[in-house]
């Protein structure tokens, strides 16, 4: 279907007042926002807008019961300048697979993409060109009707806004393997980009923290045996020659680099295996010498390299070198900037409209 997007373009641009190319990311933000509304059971009024502040009734149902979703992509540059997304058509469906769990209205899957598109081409000059550098877009749902009363919301925003993001580079990360707090239970909301998820994991991540780690690896609520996922990443293991990633059980979200890793190590001959894995077959695989590398995946991040898994009761020390996830962490970058062939049909290139300034 086609949509017609209307556009209010910003008095001036603030693109220069950023150093964009260092700076980190979710901090600077671009000066358009995608925006549309959820009324009468349909969307209405696609629209580009200068980004700005959105009136909130302070009785907005996402505030009090919840109801809110994100996803997280990024526009990378590629061969002369291009504006490229990664596999966007999987976040529509992922915010979607959120909203359904979350009962919220679904949002038109080729509308997210060409917002997504229109706001990127309008917004190019704010892609950075260093090196691991990209734009990151941060499509999200939220529940704006004004009412007290524990049912689904009748009125939605769906918003895109825009981040430069700085070069990532990932340095080995140590993960806290938490045994007291759970992300996820089976039956909950765990597979579902909401953002309760992230509410409940902020006082562990801090937790840890202050014990010296990156992040929290979940483990599974009943026993705190079988891996869930890291904070904002999936992670790998690849124990005897074979990478092993926990399987989509209903308690871990779905990534898109998740998929991605698994496509590009079976392309390059791993045998990748997504089923339940315990700390303690990794403890062990670790006393046996057959741990050899374990990864985090995430759009943010890329590829982050796990140096230690531990908490108050043991510690796992992996090996320094990790040549394969440099391997796929380098050709899934390259592939991203068009400087490897994207034989998965991954990149959507973003035309630049006429009316839109070099
Ligand atoms: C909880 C969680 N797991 C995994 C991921 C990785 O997903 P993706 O590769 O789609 O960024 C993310 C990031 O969005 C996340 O927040």
């Amino acid at each position: 279907m086609s949509y017609t997007i209307k556009e209010t373009k910003a008095a001036t641009s603030r693109a220069r007042e950023y150093d964009i190319n260092s700076i980190p990311m979710g901090i600077a933000f671009t000066d358009h926002m995608f925006i549309c509304d959820y009324d009468n059971g349909q969307w209405n009024n696609p629209r580009i807008e200068p980004m700005g502040l959105i009136p909130t009734h302070p009785a907005a149902m996402a505030l009090h019961y919840g109801q809110a979703i994100f996803e997280g992509l990024k526009a990378t540059l590629g061969k002369d300048d291009t504006p490229l997304l990664f596999r966007p058509e999987e976040n529509a469906k992922r915010l979607n697979f959120s909203a359904d769990r979350m009962g919220m209205p679904e949002f038109p899957e080729d509308l997210f993409v060409e917002g997504l598109k229109k706001l990127v081409a309008i917004e190019h000059n704010w892609i950075p060109k260093n090196e691991g550098s990209a734009l990151y877009l941060r499509p999200f749902m939220y529940a704006d009707e004004a009412f007290i009363g524990m049912r689904a919301a009748t009125k939605y925003k769906f918003i895109i806004m825009a981040s430069p993001a700085g070069p990532f580079f990932s340095r080995p990360i140590k993960l806290y393997a938490e045994t007291k707090y759970v992300r996820a239970v089976n039956g909950g909301t765990g597979e579902a980009k909401a953002a309760g998820n992230y509410a409940a994991a902020i006082r562990p991540t801090e937790f840890a923290k202050a014990k010296g780690y990156d992040q929290v690896l979940w483990l599974d609520a009943q026993n705190f045996e079988y891996i869930q996922e890291v904070g904002t990443m999936n992670i790998f293991f690849k124990i005897a020659g074979k990478f092993v990633t926990p399987n989509l059980n209903g308690s871990v979200l779905a990534g898109i680099t998740r998929m991605s890793v698994i496509d590009l190590l079976r392309d390059k001959g791993f045998e990748v295996e997504e089923r339940p894995i315990t700390i303690t077959e990794v403890k062990e695989a670790s006393t046996n010498g057959m741990l050899e590398e374990s990864f985090g995946v995430g759009t943010a991040v890329g590829i982050a390299m796990v140096e230690e898994i531990g908490n108050m009761d043991f510690t796992i020390k992996l090996p320094k070198e990790n040549p394969v996830s440099k391997d796929v962490q380098d050709t899934l970058n390259k592939i991203k900037t068009q400087q490897l062939e994207d034989k998965f049909s991954w990149i959507v290139p973003v035309e630049l409209n006429s009316d839109v300034e070099a």
